[in-house]
């Protein structure tokens, strides 16, 4: 990586605001249901306590749109780092106001103080450059660590960094080495495989992994949208009329680019959007009417398990089928038990596959599981990152 991290700077004994992505899942009574991101912070955190550091933190939950919303306060995570910690976090009220200001003013070396979600103000999203002033007024150094929010410019994941000698922490560090390894310089052969709803939120990274794949297998939603791209009828499935040309464009590219493009050659299919919906497998070219697809069939996955089975290099985005239905999630457990077993480097782009992942407790047999959905999906794409571009150079 080319930008400094918290190794590459003096911060022995500063007052430092790092930018953690704690956008984590709740349930309706505010439990934290992963602590995934949580925990992937510690490291930061830890060496920071370890130099002595104030440490000011700050992230955003959910998005509450510019309002303070008690269902999206970051309360939760300041219990739940206390508890990993095994030290106490201070909670401010506010984000920028009196209350949040006084703690940080008086926070001492070795002390943690957590702002509250800095999206219940809407110059957050705005990167609005007051906003950004006033956050980092509170502190001698930036430390960027929210990985998961480096594809946003907001004041706090970018705009103030103009204010603040700006460094990485050691997620950023980690997450830019694998994603970034496995993309530019892949052990090869490199299989990628994307899953999700639709085409139109994977055009970049199709179009992206196309020039660096030697396999792309394809699944989820938006294998219909190919399969009616090549004249086949596609029942009530998900399916976007406005993205034939474009499926058809990606799979001559593929052809042109010698890649092998893997599309399902069977689909399991129900009657209805609910669990217990009566089911059937059919192959790709006969979903009948009044069906839709929900998840790839057995021959399909047979195929792709066996063309994992010569990877070197995996990166997984997306789940293969209506994975929260258990009879559709199927294809998406076979396909992260293979993952598992394989002598590859695994690494799975967040999001739905990450939990996915973490459902079947396979999350420790991969090599990586990005914290980064968006942000994962915009590195592989090639795309600049706001987040990471506004850090130091090495
Ligand atoms: C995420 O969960 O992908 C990040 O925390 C970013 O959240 P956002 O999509 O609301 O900006």
């Amino acid at each position: 990586m080319n930008k400094k991290t918290v190794k590459d700077i003096d911060l022995k004994g500063k007052k430092v605001l790092v930018r953690c992505d704690f956008n984590v899942p709740m349930d309706e009574n505010q439990n934290i249901t992963d602590n995934t991101r949580i925990v992937a912070a510690l490291p930061t955190i830890k060496y920071l306590l370890e130099n002595d550091c104030a440490i000011i933190l700050c992230s955003h939950l959910g998005r509450p749109k510019g309002e303070f919303k008690p269902e999206f306060s970051l309360k939760p995570v300041a219990k739940e780092l206390n508890n990993l910690l095994g030290k106490e976090v201070i909670m401010a009220n506010d984000v920028i106001g009196e209350d949040a200001k006084t703690k940080a003013t008086n926070l001492e070396q070795g002390q943690i103080l957590l702002l509250e979600n800095v999206r219940f103000h809407k110059e957050e999203t705005d990167n609005d450059s007051a906003f950004a002033q006033e956050l980092a007024s509170m502190a001698e150094v930036y430390v960027s660590d929210a990985f998961g929010s480096t594809h946003r410019a907001h004041a706090s994941t970018a705009g103030v960094a103009e204010f603040l000698p700006a460094v990485s922490g050691f997620l950023i560090e980690k997450e830019l080495k694998f994603l970034g390894n496995a993309i530019s310089n892949p052990e090869r052969p490199f299989v990628a495989i994307l899953g999700g709803a639709k085409v139109s939120d994977k055009i970049g990274v199709i179009d992206s992994l196309l020039e660096k794949v030697d396999t792309l297998m394809i699944g989820g939603g938006m294998a219909y949208t190919f399969f009616k791209a090549q004249g086949y009828e596609v029942g009530n499935s998900i399916c976007e009329l406005d993205k034939l040309d474009l499926a058809k464009d990606l799979m001559k590219k593929a052809e042109e680019k010698g890649v092998k493009l893997m599309l399902p050659v069977d689909t399991k299919i129900g009657k209805e959007f609910k669990p217990d919906t009566e089911s059937k497998t059919v192959a790709w070219t006969e979903i009948p009417e009044g069906w839709e697809g929900f998840d790839i069939g057995e021959e399909t996955i047979k195929q792709y398990m066996e063309e994992l089975q010569k990877a070197k290099t995996v990166i997984w985005n997306g789940p293969l089928g209506l994975f929260e239905f258990d009879q559709f999630a199927v294809g998406t457990n076979s396909i992260a038990k293979a993952l598992a077993e394989i002598d590859a480097t695994t690494i799975i782009g967040g999001g739905d596959s990450s939990a996915a992942v973490k459902k079947i407790g396979l999350e420790d047999k991969m090599t990586h599981i990005s914290t980064g959905g968006g942000a994962s999906l915009e590195f592989l794409e090639g795309k600049a990152l706001p987040g990471i571009e506004c850090l130091l150079n090495q």
